[in-house]
Order: structure tokens, then sequence, then C-alpha cells
């Protein structure tokens, strides 16, 4: 779907950081773009967000979970997504599909077709344009954010799982070549976002008035 572009990647990647970067380069440039997120984003998908995320509810099953999350897609597009796609702004959402192929699929193992299939009931046409996939591994992300003691809580937190999490991430970025925009964010933030900007303007989302400027 055209200027439907979603951003990706583990915990602790900046992906945060880099949304609101986006959001300023955004307000600056004079480009007419909605900043939204996953699970949640409109009022009742919040509701369900709520549900999900709710540490209390540790007897949801994987199933329900994933179609929770399918079920406050679903709501988000229509809510949000439709109306400013339609509207012809440019929509960036924090969290997608591919977060459902990564956690779902491959963090708690109900597969990839599994998320597929449920998931195209939930979204029909409305697949990104573009996919920001900010690649670091759980270990590169840990320590790049102090290392030994957070590498510790991970571990705890169950590192297996976000292996997982980022080799599913890596599955669907390698089959989904031309969606992907793959993004390795090893430098400064600033030179993250800069490289996010020069993909955007390549792919032609973003205006490339560089000749110009200067
Ligand atoms: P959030 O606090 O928004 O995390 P982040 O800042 O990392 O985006 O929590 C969202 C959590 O929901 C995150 O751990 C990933 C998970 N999630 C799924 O497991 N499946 C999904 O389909 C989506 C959209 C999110």
């Amino acid at each position: 779907m055209k200027n439907f572009i979603t951003l990706e990647g583990s915990e602790g990647v900046g992906k945060s950081t880099q949304v609101r970067f986006l959001k300023e380069y955004c307000e600056k440039n004079n480009i007419d773009a909605v900043f939204t997120r996953e699970p949640g984003g409109s009022k009742i998908a919040e509701e369900i967000r709520k549900i999900i995320l709710d540490p209390d509810n540790k007897e949801m099953g994987d199933v329900c979970e994933a179609f929770l999350y399918a079920a406050a897609r679903n709501q988000h597009l229509k809510d949000i997504v439709e109306p400013a796609l339609k509207q012809g702004k440019i929509v960036f959402c924090d969290r997608y599909i591919d977060s459902s192929y990564a956690y779902q699929g491959f963090g708690r193992g109900l597969g990839y077709d599994f998320v597929k299939r449920l998931n195209q009931l939930a979204i029909g046409e409305f697949l990104p344009q573009y996919t920001i996939f900010l690649d670091l591994s759980p270990q590169e992300a840990f320590l790049r954010k102090g290392g030994a003691d957070k590498a510790d809580r991970l571990e705890q937190a169950g590192s297996e799982f976000f292996d997982k999490v980022y080799q599913g991430y890596k599955t669907v970025a390698e089959q989904e070549k031309e969606r992907f925009i793959i993004i390795k964010p090893t430098g400064t933030k600033f030179e993250t976002h800069d490289k996010i900007v020069e993909a955007l303007k390549q792919k032609g989302i973003f205006p490339d008035n560089n000749a110009e400027s200067n």
C-alpha cells in the first residue's frame, strides 16, 4: 500500500528515538505524515493493548495473543491508517505485521504460515510499501546499552526468546527483499537517522531537494 511505512526491530535497538527523529524531520520539512504505533494507536486498539501487555494475564495462550494483536491491528487500520492514507498522507507505523511474524511466529513458535494466514484476514490489502528494519542482534543491542549488567538481565528475561525474534526478522527480511529497508544502527543515533532519511529519499517517499537546498 503506497505511502504506508512501518518500522521494526527487536527490543533496545533505538526504534523509539528514530521514530521521534523522523517525526521531527517531517515537521521541519512540511511533510504531511501521520505517526502511529502498534499495538494500540486508537481507542479500542489501545484497550486491546492493555489486555495483551497486562503482566497479570500470565495464563494467556500464544494463539490468543496472536489473535489479539491481529484484532488490534485491524481496528487500528480502520481508525487511523486507512483514513490518513486516503487523505494522501504518509503513514509511519511503529511495529506492524512483521512484529507478529518475529514475536508470535518465531519467538513463540506459532510459525510463519500461521501468522500469515491469521494476518491476511486482519490486514487485507494493507501490506506496507516499505518496512524499515533496524537490524541489531539482541547481544549487540544490550552490549551497546551498557554491557554486562544489562546483558545479565536479558538472560533472565529469556535471551533465547529474543534470539528467535531476531532470527525471525532476518528470515522475513530475506523473503521480502523488496519491501524491507535494512538499516544497521551501529553508528550514532544521528547517523542512523541520516541513513533512514537517505533511504526514504531514494525510494521516493521523501522529496529529495538536495540540489536546491544548498
Ligand atoms: P512496546 O512497549 O510498544 O515496545 P517497543 O517500544 O519495543 O515497540 O511494546 C510492544 C511489545 O509488543 C513489544 O515487545 C513487541 C510486542 N508485539 C508483538 O509481540 N507482536 C506484535 O504483533 C506487535 C505489534 C508487538
